[in-house]
């Protein structure tokens, strides 16, 4: 029987080896430590933590280099760390796109991933998606469609925007319905929403088009 309170030191890594991977599958956090084992093995049995760790990856196509507590989300890490306050913290949880940044491309939920997973990432913020002066055409059009209300979700919203329209220029309404169904306006502006971003990809608004009121 394995000693439920191991010693000051004893990693999950060595825990895990005593009591043997098979017996630690039974459960469903069972499998995710084995995954976790077999991800720490594959990366070549770097241990990280409990202690502050170094993260470094690139900002808004700035070298961002920090020390930090293991369980640091990158939300936390762009807000506190950096001053990046753009990004949101609304839910916490996933729920409604208020920290969306863009990790390597892709769309991401800052708010639930922890920075050590951003380890040598390229990172944008709201902060970056203008280039100097010159705001993006995406916020352009959302101030000129009046897309917010108390601007709380809008950083978020304007992100999932530039990210889709980097992948699909001419998007339709649905696929704008989609590809920003994953952010929440509490303040209900969504009609204006969709129209800045028809109109950021160079097509008519909502109103303008045929048969829809
Ligand atoms: S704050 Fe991250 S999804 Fe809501
Ligand atoms: S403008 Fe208030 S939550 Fe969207």
């Amino acid at each position: 029987m394995p000693d439920p309170n191991p010693p000051p030191g004893f990693s999950r890594r060595s825990f895990m080896k005593t009591v043997g991977v098979s017996a630690t599958v039974t459960t469903l956090s069972g499998i995710a430590e084995a995954h976790a084992l077999a991800r720490e093995q594959e990366a070549g049995d770097q241990l990280l933590g409990p202690g502050p760790i170094s993260i470094a990856f690139t900002v808004n196509g700035k070298a961002a280099e920090m020390r930090v507590e293991p369980s640091t989300t990158l939300a936390e890490a762009l807000r506190f760390q950096l001053g990046l306050t753009g990004t949101k913290v609304i839910c916490d949880r996933g729920a409604c796109g208020g920290c969306s940044v863009i990790l390597n491309g892709k769309l991401a939920n800052a708010c639930m991933m922890l920075v050590i997973d951003a380890q040598g990432a390229s990172i944008t913020t709201i902060e970056g998606i203008a280039k100097g002066s010159k705001l993006d055409p995406v916020q352009e059009s959302y101030l000129r469609h009046d897309a917010l209300q108390c601007g709380y979700c809008t950083p978020g919203f304007i992100v999932a925007t530039r990210v889709l329209l980097d992948d699909v220029p001419k998007p339709t309404l649905d696929q704008i319905k989609k590809a920003l169904g994953g952010n929440i306006c509490r303040c209900g502006t969504y009609t204006n929403i969709f129209n800045a971003a028809l109109e950021a990809s160079g097509q008519a608004p909502i109103m303008d088009q045929k048969g829809v009121a």
